[in-house]
């Protein structure tokens, strides 16, 4: 018989994993301790922006006209222990309040919970991003409480998944790790991935603290591959060459490579930058924070780069280098493009940064709107791009969405107070706001 899968919790990672598996002709239940979000992802709606999302639920949601009925949702655990074999565990492990540390309180609530109705064989598989040694703790904890005994195993499966493009790499993985302690174990899984597999996604099988390592160390390679280009615009900047002919260049080598390589205001989220913090935070537990003192070089490279945003601004705006009194266009609210999170998003930093500073701030962004305004009441806020930047002394481009680099500079022109832009994302055509009258600045770059 075929496996019976669920899902437990229901933000970015497990809707994605929920629909995703439906997809693959699994029937799934995804469980979630909010009402809300569950009375919401039941009538196939999203409670975020993530292109194709809704598109998939819509296919597999129960109820829905035309839909497999392959996807349902519940707020019971004993539903959902009654009901599946395998137990994915999707949910958030943000950085805890004043500290580097990672806040493990859903992931041990969900196990708390999950594994005294676990009364038949299940394997429970982690997904969520934790500090390595976690999955040897939960094991433990599982052999404790599952009324099934050694029936209930673990398996830790680390998922790579980036916002805008969830739906693609849950689909078609780069990679699939499986952390498992048993052969029964890895068969669920290969079970469970078997089409990925069958197209040629390489399954990798390590030992729990190698998978948890694996996603760890990913995005602490990626954030630094960002720092390091950053720091190459700090001395490109200094010493009056281009950052991005420069990136252009190295990553013609195919050692290095073009990807993660745009130098800008730097990368936020609710992944990299917490993780980048909780993996040093871990590595001192564990007695070897030097071998990770380099991440905090990396933190503290893509910090500068905000506040540094702020000062090409200020010199920008006037001779007296103050912000009182000057309208600031700031085009860009989410941490990167076809999103709509904002959570520790480098654009509205820096808006909120000028804000603080006297500066009058107007901010427009495709899909982050609503969610910036929750976050920062007190910016202004534009229903486009050319109301953001009508009357303004200067335009910042902080989120490189699509829609920005097709704007008509020359449309913006006629009705910005004046022609000054910065490009903090390295993502606008310099020669075609130049030639519309605009001086044109950018991150790591020469002006002209
Ligand atoms: C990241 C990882 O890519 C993903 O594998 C992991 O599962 C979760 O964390 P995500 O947070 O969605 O995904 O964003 P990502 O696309 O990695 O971008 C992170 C930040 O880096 C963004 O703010 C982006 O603007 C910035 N960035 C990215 C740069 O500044 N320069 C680049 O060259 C690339």
């Amino acid at each position: 018989m075929a496996l019976r899968l669920t899902v437990i919790g229901t933000g970015y990672l497990g809707a994605t994993h929920a629909a995703a598996m439906a997809e693959l002709g699994f029937e799934v239940l995804g469980l979630d301790i909010d009402p809300a979000k569950i009375k919401t992802l039941a009538a196939g709606r999203i409670p975020m922006y993530e292109p194709g999302l809704e598109e998939l639920l819509g296919r597999h949601v129960a109820g829905l006209p035309g839909s497999s009925g392959r996807l349902r949702f519940t707020t019971s655990w004993a539903e959902v222990a009654e009901f599946g074999d395998v137990h994915f565990v999707c949910v958030n492990t943000p950085q805890k309040h004043g500290e580097y540390a990672c806040d493990m309180s859903y992931v041990d609530s969900a196990f708390d919970l999950l594994a005294p109705h676990l009364t038949r064989p299940a394997l429970v598989v982690g997904k969520s991003t934790v500090p390595v040694g976690s999955a040897a703790r939960l094991a433990a904890r599982l052999a404790e409480l599952a009324p099934a005994g050694a029936a209930a195993e673990l398996a830790w499966n680390p998922e790579f998944l980036r916002e805008g493009f969830a739906v693609k790499d849950t689909l078609h993985p780069d990679r699939i790790v499986a952390g498992v302690a048993s052969e029964n174990a890895e068969r669920l899984l290969r079970e469970v991935y078997s089409t990925p597999v069958a197209e040629g996604t390489p399954f990798v099988v390590t030992d729990y603290p190698t998978a948890e390592l694996v996603k760890t160390a990913a995005n602490a390679f990626l954030a630094t591959k960002i720092s390091f280009i950053n720091a190459m615009a700090e001395v490109s900047e200094a010493a009056g060459g281009d950052v991005v002919k420069l990136a252009e260049a190295i990553g013609h080598d195919e050692r290095i490579g073009h990807r993660f390589l745009r130098a800008g205001i730097g990368f936020g989220g609710g992944c990299l930058p917490k993780d980048i913090r909780a993996f040093m935070a871990r590595a001192g537990e564990l007695g070897v924070d030097q071998a990770l003192t380099f991440l905090r070089e990396v933190d503290s490279i893509n910090m500068r780069r905000r506040g540094h945003m702020v000062e090409l601004a200020r010199e920008a705006v006037g001779g007296a280098g103050s912000f009182l009194g000057k309208r600031i266009a700031v085009l860009g609210a989410t941490f990167k493009p076809d999103s709509d999170d904002v959570r520790d998003s480098p654009a509205l930093n820096v808006a909120g940064q000028i804000h603080l500073q006297g500066g009058q701030v107007t901010v427009y962004d495709p899909k982050g709107m609503d969610n910036a305004r929750k976050l920062f009441p007190t910016l202004g806020y534009a229903d486009s791009a050319l109301d953001a930047v009508r009357g303004a002394d200067i335009v910042l481009h902080l989120t490189e969405w699509r829609e920005f680099r097709e704007l008509d500079p020359a449309e913006l022109g006629a009705v910005a107070t004046r022609r000054h832009v910065i490009d903090g994302r390295n993502a606008l055509d310099p020669v075609l706001w130049r030639k519309t009258g605009w001086t044109f600045r950018a991150m790591g770059r020469p002006n002209a």
